[in-house]
């Protein structure tokens, strides 16, 4: 029931919401049934390295596997987000291509440039052109259910991808995916991510930079493109170590409505602990507005990051019907690739 001092935006964009909102809830369950249910290949030669490549909602599942397996992956893994491969990817590697639409412009030429280049190749779509050329040239395609926004489709791109990296990790695996699904399930049907309102109600209105620890960037990302796209607002984020060499001099000119939200993990090493310590103490608590920590639930790193990206999604949703937008469609991204595709120039 819509509460009677909501603004009347914030009802009608909640009514247009619901089934992204749905979505977001369905996080833990949608991707236990991908893992499940979508077919991957097996991988038969030991490739020298991987090299995910796609955009957007496609390409930040490469990030995340980063992110997840980077510890335990005993193979290089790298993720390409444009038109151009590095020089060293070539006979021998596996590029896996991934385009959610399979029409994306930038990831149909880094396949191809893999194919000329002798790659092993692999492609996660729902169809398309990328799907075409694939099948044309005999590559393997994992089909993924269609129907959605890319980046809403995240759960379906991520566990076929992670599956398929598994086998060169002995920690993540479908015990542990099942353990992990099923505890966020819990929480999620518990309430346990009903702050995620609040936190909404804190960065509306206001200019929002969103930390986190350098091995979790991918996370950082995510919230930040949620954000963008979900709540239609202008959001950064910035990692430590890193920030503490450049990011926190432009302090000395913030502006007075900044909030930040620091991203948490009790993974983060001693020295990365200090660092968070010390900088909210020398200059966000001092500068900002206000400064707001999440602290990632979970014992281990896939855990952790399917709760923070949960936790991300439910904060950009609660924004977008706060600012009575709608949160699915991005008309200004699918304008620029009509204006791409019919210019010459
Ligand atoms: C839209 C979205 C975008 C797309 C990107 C690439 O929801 O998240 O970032 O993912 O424009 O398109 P696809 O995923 O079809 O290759």
């Amino acid at each position: 029931m819509p509460s009677e001092s909501e603004p009347a935006t914030t009802q009608r964009a909640k009514v247009l919401n619901a089934s992204t909102h749905k979505m977001a809830i369905a996080w833990p369950t949608n991707f236990k049934r991908a893992w499940e249910e979508i077919w991957v290949p097996e991988i038969e030669q030991i490739p020298k390295g991987i090299c995910i490549t796609g955009m957007g909602g496609s390409a930040i599942g490469g990030d995340l596997c980063k992110t997840i397996l980077g510890p335990v992956l005993s193979l290089p893994l790298e993720t390409v987000k444009g038109y151009e491969l590095p020089a060293w990817v070539g006979d021998g590697w596996l590029v896996i291509a991934i385009s959610y639409s399979g029409n994306t412009e930038e990831t149909l030429q880094t396949f191809s440039m893999a194919g000329e280049r002798g790659c092993s190749r692999l492609v996660i779509t729902t169809g398309g052109e990328l799907a075409r050329v694939a099948e044309d040239d005999g590559v393997s395609v994992v089909r993924v259910p269609g129907g959605y926004q890319p980046r809403a489709a995240l759960p379906f791109l991520l566990a076929p991808l992670l599956k398929i990296l598994s086998i060169w990790c002995e920690d993540v695996g479908e015990p542990e995916v099942e353990r992990v699904c099923e505890e966020l399930a819990k929480e999620l049907a518990e309430g346990a991510f009903s702050s995620t309102k609040q936190l909404a109600r804190e960065l509306q209105g206001n200019s929002v930079v969103i930390y986190g620890w350098e091995q979790f960037e991918a996370v950082a990302y995510r919230w930040q493109t949620q954000l963008n796209e979900n709540a239609k607002v202008m959001v950064f984020h910035q990692c430590l170590p890193e920030a503490n060499h450049n990011d926190i001099v432009g302090w000395e000119s913030a502006p007075e409505n900044m909030v930040v939200v620091l991203l948490r993990s009790h993974l983060e090493p001693r020295q990365v602990r200090r660092r968070f310590k010390l900088t909210w103490e020398l200059v966000w608590q001092p500068r900002a507005k206000k400064v707001l920590e999440v602290e990632a639930k979970g014992d281990a790193r896939l855990g952790q990051v399917l709760w923070l990206l949960t936790f991300g999604d439910l904060v950009s949703l609660h924004l977008a019907d706060m600012q009575g937008v709608e949160a699915e469609p991005v008309e200004v991204i699918e304008s620029l690739k009509t204006a791409l595709s019919q210019q010459g120039e």
